[in-house]
């Protein structure tokens, strides 16, 4: 995946474009769906997405969420993060949804929360961070939570590439 730009020189047009066209590869490939987030003023305020599709018998993916910190504490982690689950159940079709949120991020887990998401336990060890393996804590959301039907002519089987 293409690294978001980190100096300023390189916040250029053709490097934007790479950005765009690795993530509409993503989607293509039915792996990473990912939605910028801008305010009604039109500022860049975070990204949101829905990683590591998996499909066959699982129908599962992850949510990442980041908004910017200038921008935290005036709903737009709530409502971005609202508008990808609903685009993970209802277009791209998913069973489940989990969110892997380190337990002293307390911020995630707030908003874990206060969308519904279950609490399902620690995952030992999972994500290499920092120079260490870390636990996370595991929220997840499946379509019972929110009364949608999944039968079997649901599943949505891998593209092929
Ligand atoms: C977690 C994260 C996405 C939350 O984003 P956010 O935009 O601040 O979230 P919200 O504004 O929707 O909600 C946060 C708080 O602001 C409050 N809030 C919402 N609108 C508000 C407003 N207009 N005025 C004041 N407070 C407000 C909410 O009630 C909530 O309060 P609480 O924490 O006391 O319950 C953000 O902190 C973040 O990006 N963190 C770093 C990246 C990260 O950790 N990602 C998740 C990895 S698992």
């Amino acid at each position: 995946m293409e690294a978001y730009p980190k100096l300023p020189s390189e916040l250029t047009k053709s490097n934007f474009n790479k950005i765009v066209n690795a993530r509409n590869k993503l989607r293509e490939s039915d792996s990473f769906y990912d939605l910028a987030i801008f305010n009604k003023k039109g500022i860049f305020v975070g990204n949101v997405a829905v990683m590591e599709v998996s499909r066959g018998i699982s129908q599962t993916a992850f949510l990442g969420y980041k908004i910017f910190n200038n921008h935290w504490r005036q709903g737009y982690g709530k409502e971005s993060v609202q508008a990808i689950i609903d685009i993970g159940f209802k277009d791209i079709k998913l069973h489940r949804l989990e969110a892997g949120i380190e337990p002293t991020n307390i911020r995630s887990i707030k908003l874990a929360k206060s969308l519904g998401m279950r609490r399902e336990g620690i995952k030992k060890r999972s994500l290499f961070l920092r120079n260490e393996w870390v636990d996370l804590v595991m929220y997840s959301l499946t379509t019972e939570d929110l009364g949608i039907k999944f039968n079997s002519s649901d599943l949505v089987h891998k593209k092929r590439m």
